[in-house]
């Protein structure tokens, strides 16, 4: 039996409809308030035969961090793929963050390593990656910095991540991926999703930052792939290409046919922007949507290296403006 997290999230969706391709059950732990249905919505981007692939999934309600309920999911499995966490980079969610994504990997790495499972990938991300030296791309060797101003969602992924490698040292047959900007449809408000419906509704302002970016079936075929060839001990990054924020908003604005923003949001501008959100974060009690570190980042100029897991799998990344174009493709139309 196979065991997923997050299934009913952008990875885990896609991941489910892989999976269900040649398995005839696979369990997914999803929540009480999770919405099922946009599971449907994926699987139907790519078959007529939703329903037919839907009824093979086992579904188990509860959550990362409901010891019980871990017990009764963990019953015969023998892989997990675990995708889910909560995704905010807004510091006063550091507690909730904590709880899924730190105690909640550390629950399944110890049920994993109690049930005797024999395979195990977790989705990480490369916000665990600090920056390298000056003109260097930042690879899996590049060390975690604990001097580095991080977000509170970086924090909590980096001790994910060393709760998996926990768990490989004690015996834990586990694999990590560490995507970039993930893209896909099905997801509007939230990741790059949310992202897209920006650009669609027309952007004001774009910055100069860089990035790395990969679609989101070249995520889970890697995820499966490692799995299958048991890959295990070792972590990868999984871009497909780094482009400029510019870049991309530019791109997709053109794919949508809307307006490209034309302002440069420089750094000034980006400083009295996130006091700007916190201020009015305290005063309405709503999230944070431009906190200090998210205005840091989208300025910062970074280079991923996918050397590593092309050099593995022998793997061809379908190309970003490829994805673009797929992912502007399933936008609902108004
Ligand atoms: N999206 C990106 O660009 C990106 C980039 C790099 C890495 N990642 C990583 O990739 C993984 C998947 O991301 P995604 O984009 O698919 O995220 P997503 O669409 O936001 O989905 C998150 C999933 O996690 C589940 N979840 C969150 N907290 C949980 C808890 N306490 N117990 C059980 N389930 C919980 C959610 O369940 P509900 O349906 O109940 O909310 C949902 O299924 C994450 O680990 C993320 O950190 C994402």
């Amino acid at each position: 039996m196979i065991l997923v997290t997050g299934g009913t999230g952008l990875v885990g969706s896609h991941l489910l409809f892989d999976l269900l391709q040649k398995e005839d059950k696979v369990r997914v732990l999803h929540r009480s308030t999770s919405r099922l249905d946009r599971v449907k919505t994926v699987f139907g981007y790519f078959t007529d035969y939703v329903e037919v692939l839907f009824n093979k999934i086992e579904w188990i309600e509860g959550s990362l961090t409901d010891l019980d309920c871990l017990e009764k999911a963990f019953d015969q499995v023998t892989q997990v793929y675990h995708c889910a966490a909560l995704i905010s980079f807004d510091p006063s969610d550091l507690q909730v963050l904590t709880k899924s994504n730190v105690e909640g990997t550390a629950n399944m790495v110890n049920f994993s390593l109690s049930h005797k499972v024999e395979k195990f990938c977790y989705v990480s991300s490369i916000a665990t990656l600090s920056t390298p030296t000056e003109g260097t791309k930042v690879s899996e060797n590049t060390p975690w910095n604990h001097t580095e101003e991080v977000s509170v969602y970086a924090f909590t992924k980096h001790a994910a991540e060393m709760e998996v490698f926990r768990g490989i040292n004690e015996g834990l047959q586990a694999t990590i991926v560490n995507p970039g900007l993930i893209l896909g449809g099905g997801f509007w408000r939230s990741g790059s999703g949310l992202f897209f419906k920006m650009i669609h509704k027309g952007m004001k302002y774009f910055t100069d930052g860089k990035t790395a970016y990969v679609d989101v079936e070249d995520v889970v075929s890697i995820m499966v792939q490692l799995m299958e060839k048991n890959i295990f001990g070792e972590r990868y990054i999984v871009i497909a290409e780094n482009w400029f924020l510019k870049d991309f908003i530019h791109r997709v604005a053109g794919e949508f046919g809307v307006k490209a923003p034309q302002k440069k949001a420089g750094k000034w501008l980006l400083e009295i922007g996130w006091r700007v959100d916190w201020l009015s974060s305290k005063i309405t009690g709503k999230k944070r949507k431009l906190t200090k570190n998210l205005a840091k980042t989208s300025v910062k100029i970074q280079n991923y290296s996918n050397k590593k897991i092309i050099e593995e799998l022998d793997f061809t990344f379908k190309t970003i403006e490829d994805s673009i174009v797929s992912t502007c493709a399933k936008y609902p139309k108004p």
